[in-house]
């Protein structure tokens, strides 16, 4: 038996003592940023429904109302802009560490991670501005490099999501793609006490800097059951071909023990309404200009992986969540799926740093307690007699 494995088993008899497995249903903070409500299927962004959020606000006006909890007007919102311009571009040290780490084709959420982590130290207001430029500039710099081109310096007439694109490809995205790529980043950017953010005011409460935060909750991310799902269900659907062998390979699946990516949520019992408004934005993207056939298959997985999850885990309720449409809108974009973890990130990262000023100012450090399970009064051995 290793370690972990034992340590479940013994996780799984403190359930007396008050201790919760994953903290769920912990209330862990109080936030005006978003709220979930799992059992209605809502999500509310600094007020807003996110139906109503997402298809409208530029994702410097989401920033600016995750920050200061009001809309920019014209003036404040052109120079927010020009803030974030001045910052976007990438100091030497954070391009001398992606050329370093591309020579050995480090994933790109792995190069992103260090890569945050050369945002010099600064106040809380010029790490956060310089941390929400940068996340598109470094990802996009990084891939042009994994690929053996030169980067492409930002455009300062141009937006936040456009300048991600045209970073990408060297060519300014008309406003349909630009329209779409702002509707994923508004709908992901905040979403509750979700593990990345928690993780990133964990960081903040101990009065330690954002850019400690964002490495942190950019950790957290990467992994499979948080933001590391779209590219796996892409891939899924890929595998699959054609919708007649959804059910066999699903199945299959299943039978072995695997989750289905973009599938499930922990506070979510109804389908995730995240999916929804990113399923319209992607139904948009591929009815205008996309592979509408691509587009049908993946609704015809979505469909067969949902009756074979109900079929699975009868009563549990697993619904499509964020990361199935994700895949599906981020790949009608042009992007890899390699790109699509670090493109979340440069959406969450404005929650993120949003909950770090929140913690900021609550001042209170976050240091729950554990039960002790392990043995004791144990006797020391010396080495030659064990
Ligand atoms: N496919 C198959 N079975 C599933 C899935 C799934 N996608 N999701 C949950 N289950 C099963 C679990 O295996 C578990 O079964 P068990 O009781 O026999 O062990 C049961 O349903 C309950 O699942 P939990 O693990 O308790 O649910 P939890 O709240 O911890 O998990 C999570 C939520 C991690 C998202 C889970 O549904 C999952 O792994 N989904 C696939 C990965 C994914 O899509 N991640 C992206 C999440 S969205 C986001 O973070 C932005």
């Amino acid at each position: 038996m290793g370690p972990g494995q034992a340590e479940r088993t013994n996780m799984s008899e403190t359930s007396r003592t008050g201790f919760v497995a994953g903290l769920e249903d912990v209330v862990a903070a109080e936030t005006r940023l978003s709220g979930v409500d799992g059992e209605a299927g809502e999500l509310t962004i600094a007020g807003f429904p996110v139906e109503e959020l997402a298809g409208r606000a530029s994702f410097e006006e989401t920033i600016y109302l995750l920050w200061h909890d009001t809309l920019p007007d014209a003036g404040r919102l052109a120079d927010f802009r020009e803030e974030l311009a001045v910052q976007r571009e990438l100091p030497r040290a954070t391009l001398d560490l992606l050329r370093a780490v591309a020579g050995d084709e480090v994933p790109a959420m792995d190069a992103l991670r260090m890569a945050a982590g050369t945002v010099n130290p600064g106040t809380d207001e010029e790490e956060a501005l310089a941390l929400v430029a940068r996340v598109p500039t470094i990802v996009a710099a990084y891939w042009r490099m994994l690929g053996g081109e030169e980067p492409v310096d930002p455009d300062p007439g141009l937006g936040h999501a456009a300048n991600y694109l045209y970073m990408l490809t060297g060519e300014a995205p008309g406003a349909e793609l630009t329209r779409a790529l702002e509707t994923y980043l508004n709908t992901v950017s905040d979403h509750g006490m979700n593990a990345s953010t928690f993780a990133a005011r964990v960081i903040v409460a101990t009065r330690s800097d954002f850019v400690s935060a964002a490495v942190g909750a950019i950790g957290a991310l990467k992994g499979p059951l948080h933001g590391g799902a779209p590219g796996p269900a892409l891939d899924v659907v890929f595998e699959i071909g054609e919708s007649s062998r959804a059910e066999e390979y699903l199945r299959e699946k299943l039978g072995r023990g695997e989750r289905l990516m973009g599938f499930g949520h922990r506070i979510y019992r109804v389908r995730d309404p995240r999916a929804d408004v990113l399923a319209a934005a992607a139904e948009r993207l591929y009815m205008t200009d996309g592979d509408r056939e691509l587009y049908e298959l993946a609704l015809e997985v979505e469909q067969t992986a949902l009756r074979l999850l109900a079929e699975h885990k009868p009563g549990r309720n697993l619904q499509t969540n964020v990361e199935f449409y994700t895949a599906l809108l981020l790949h009608g974009l042009g992007l890899p799926t390699q790109l699509f973890t670090p493109t979340f990130a440069a959406g969450r990262v404005a929650g993120w740093t949003a909950h770090c000023f929140e913690q900021r100012a609550a001042d209170r450090l976050i240091r729950p307690q554990s039960v002790y399970v392990g043995s004791k009064d144990r006797e020391w051995v010396p080495l030659q007699e064990r």
